[in-house]
């Protein structure tokens, strides 16, 4: 990580600030000192600032990929939640999912304690596109179902009104025996969104996977299920672009 992001994100102040510090001479890495602002850190490094070491709080960046059957949540008394698979050595890394998935959608989470990453991934103004895959009953989706979704629509319940922005439905085939698979691009990320659209055009979800996040994608079938793994380099960096924050 760079020098400046990761005393930024100790707090020692803006981005600005530690730049400041760092060209004036007053941060050392590893008895060395270092002016350069971009200057590449690691977790083990020692790093000093104005005499003093500091204590790194080091952004983590993960890729789970959730079962269905689990909740996304650091804590459940009674159901499977996400924090059951952090293994004890990050439990204390103030790790937690960037958003939400149902208890019984699969797929992609980003666990991280990057706070800046995750307000922007969740906000509507970033636009981060989210890609899920739906097995769902009903018949095949007609274009003009395609375009209504496309164009973004208002879906009516018990008296309330939500607006649905623009979103790309991609049929995979014909639906057999009444069951269909789709894909579904959203560019925000509203309580049961796949499935309340679905269910507006008298379709039923009977399976949903997240498979892409922005830049970040998995495999579609369920092979990874359960495993958690730290973003590569390039998918973190693509990811952090993705939010603005390179
Ligand atoms: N939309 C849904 O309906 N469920 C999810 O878990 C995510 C998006």
């Amino acid at each position: 990580m760079r020098l400046d992001r990761l005393l930024a994100n100790s707090g020692l102040g803006t981005r600005s600030q530690v730049r400041g510090k760092i060209t004036h001479g007053n941060v050392s890495v590893n008895g060395t000192v270092i002016t350069d602002v971009s200057f590449h850190v690691d977790n083990d490094d020692t790093i000093m600032v104005d005499g003093e070491q500091i204590n790194c709080q080091t952004k983590l960046y993960y890729l789970f990929d959730k079962p269905d059957g689990v909740l996304t949540a650091m804590e459940d008394k009674r159901l499977p939640c996400v924090a059951d698979y952090i293994p004890s050595e990050l439990r204390s890394k103030k790790l937690s999912p960037v958003g939400r998935l149902d208890y019984h959608t699969s797929g992609l989470l980003i666990i991280t304690n990057d706070g800046e990453l995750s307000h922007r991934l969740q906000s509507p103004k970033y636009e981060i596109p989210k890609k899920y895959l739906a097995t769902f009953k009903g018949l095949a989706w007609t274009e003009s179902e395609i375009s209504t979704i496309a164009s973004g629509f208002t879906i009516r319940d018990k008296g309330f009104a939500e607006q649905i922005a623009p979103a790309e439905l991609i049929p995979d085939g014909e639906p057999v025996n009444g069951t269909g698979r789709a894909f579904l691009i959203l560019h925000e990320g509203k309580t049961h969104e796949v499935r309340r659209i679905f269910a507006h055009f008298d379709k039923e979800v009977t399976e949903l996977r997240r498979i892409e996040l922005g830049p970040v994608k998995i495999n579609e079938d369920l092979d990874d299920c359960g495993s958690l793994r730290p973003l590569s380099e390039d998918e973190r960096i693509q990811l952090l672009k993705a939010a603005g924050l390179d």
